[in-house]
């Protein structure tokens, strides 16, 4: 955990563990002049010569950790390279730089950072934003997964103290930007969290008692059905994925109000597979050890209806989250059964492991038609194939609308929450025939294509609701070197639906 001060008095002032300062590549003493000064007079006076021997030239993540010795304490100066000032990159570049330096803070085995900001004017943004980013990159880089290890070393420290030393000017637009990136940070950080708890401990009902907790907290409207409502509205799909669990499935509806008149509504649905072995078509090993990943989608659901909660946008938002295990047992759906979902239309189920959109149907039948949605995104683990096309730095989009795909790429531009459309020509609809029920749960190997034959699915339980889809696979769980993550969860979706949401 962070807890975030600003400050406008001088950063060498504070009482902290470690100086960070980032810095732009190509940099001259002259910019930090005055700091420098100071730096170079009263702690590092042979800082320039170090730099240039080491080679320190503010390249993106370039970095110089040095201790100074201040009133008999040893501290430590770091330095952070930003990289250039490409308009492209920029704002994330700050983020990892950002992420960079608190996790040499904890190399350190510090407790507490002076952060000098950087003006927000070398990025083209206002200072509130760039505060909110920074705040949001410490936050994720701070977090940890520790609940299970036992020896204090490797648990690290619980809490950093960072000290942004900010522009008098512009101090109060900042200290509101920490605070809406606090918040965000939070659901992103919960997330991660519930994605990274056991599968054995983070299961349907847990889950749908954490969105009871956000819903009590947050003065949120909740509906949750339980499995055998479920089975009596005729949600056959997910039904169908739940039978070889021992547990129950559950359908939970979270619900933010906006205070204005006829706003418009806006849906999420997330895919809540709390643990995917692929029922009895079994996944091999290797493909299953990661699958308490497959909640992702409702992690990033709950946890965006909880922030949004707190920073109130002109939209009412519902959020809806199918949660189901996916287990082979004697009781378990086999390929061959079909399903009827929650809008009456059918799938034959070829292969128990496309099971993520069988729920997603049901979902998405229901906000269809309880919900009155001027707009649905669905955000899913749904296919291995989204993650062989995009890998793990770009989430799978597709949709039915270009207002919605526009909006959301502007979303994400915003949070720093990279995307990729993929197309969903009338072609690939072949792909899913079936000869004894209106659609396969598989796309036909012949088309390939498996990202975008899911979406294909999906869009028969949206009727003409402008909607989109967001397949998390590949970004949702283990992204490798973006300093503000680890491995484990990401808590994607959180960052992009908030932006979207607020920007709406
Ligand atoms: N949960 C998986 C998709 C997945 C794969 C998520 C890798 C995260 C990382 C999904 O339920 C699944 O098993 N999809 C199958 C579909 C196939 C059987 C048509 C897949 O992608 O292999
Ligand atoms: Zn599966
Ligand atoms: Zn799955």
């Amino acid at each position: 955990m962070i807890t975030c001060k600003v400050t406008s008095n001088p950063i060498l002032d504070q009482k902290a563990d470690c100086y960070a300062f980032t810095i732009e590549e190509g940099f001259a003493a002259a910019q930090f002049s005055k700091l420098f000064e100071e730096l170079t007079k009263k702690y590092l006076p042979d800082l320039l010569m170090i730099m240039k021997q080491r080679k320190f030239t503010g390249k993106l993540m370039d970095t110089l950790v040095l201790p100074m010795n201040i009133k008999d304490k040893i501290v430590y100066c770091i330095f952070v390279g930003v990289g250039k000032h490409d308009a492209e990159t920029r704002i994330e570049n700050y983020r990892r730089a950002i992420g960079h330096t608190l996790k040499q803070v904890m190399a350190c085995r510090g407790e507490s950072v002076a952060l000098h900001l950087m003006s927000a004017r070398l990025f083209g943004v206002k200072p509130q934003y760039l505060a909110k980013q920074v705040t949001i990159a410490l936050n994720m880089a701070a977090y940890h997964f520790n609940d299970y290890i036992t020896t204090k070393k490797s648990k690290g420290s619980e809490v950093y103290e960072v000290t942004l030393c900010v522009d008098a000017k512009h101090k109060k637009e900042i200290t509101q930007g920490i605070k809406e990136g606090e918040c965000i940070a939070d659901a992103v950080n919960k997330a991660r969290h519930w994605v990274d708890l056991p599968p054995s401990i983070l299961t349907p009902p847990h889950l749908a008692d954490k969105a009871k907790e956000i819903a009590k907290r947050h003065e949120l409207g909740i509906k949750v059905f339980a499995e055998k409502q479920i089975n009596k509205m005729g949600m056959g799909g997910l039904s169908a994925v739940s039978r070889g669990s021992d547990l129950d499935c559950y359908l939970v509806i979270l619900e933010y109000r906006a205070k204005k008149k006829n706003a418009p509504t806006v849906v999420f649905v997330g895919k809540g597979i709390t643990f995917d072995s692929g029922g009895l078509s079994i996944k091999p090993s290797v493909h299953m050890e990661t699958m308490k990943e497959d909640m992702s989608g409702a992690a990033a659901v709950i946890a965006t209806m909880g922030a949004l909660a707190q920073l109130k946008p002109d939209i009412n938002v519902i959020g809806i989250t199918p949660l189901s295990e996916n287990l082979p047992s004697d009781k378990a759906t086999k390929p061959g059964d079909i399903a009827c979902f929650y809008n009456g239309k059918t799938a034959e189920i070829k292969n128990t492991d496309a099971e993520g959109r069988l729920v997603l149907a049901d979902a998405l039948s229901y906000a269809v038609k309880h919900c009155n949605p001027d707009a649905i995104i669905d955000v899913a683990t749904l296919t291995g194939a989204c993650a062989y096309a995009l890998g793990p730095f770009h989430t799978g989009l597709m949709g039915n609308n270009e207002d919605l795909i526009d909006a959301i790429y502007e979303a994400s531009e915003i949070s720093g929450e990279l995307v990729w459309r993929l197309p969903m020509g009338d072609d690939y609809k072949q792909a899913i025939k079936s000869e004894v029920a209106d659609m396969s749960n598989i796309g036909s190997p012949k088309i390939m294509a498996g990202a975008i034959t899911a979406a294909h699915f999906l869009q028969n339980f949206v009727d003409d609701v402008p909607w989109a889809h967001l397949d998390i696979a590949g970004t949702a769980f283990n992204v490798p070197n973006i300093p503000y993550y680890r491995p484990g969860a990401t808590g994607v979706g959180v960052r992009l639906l908030v932006e979207l949401a607020m920007n709406w």
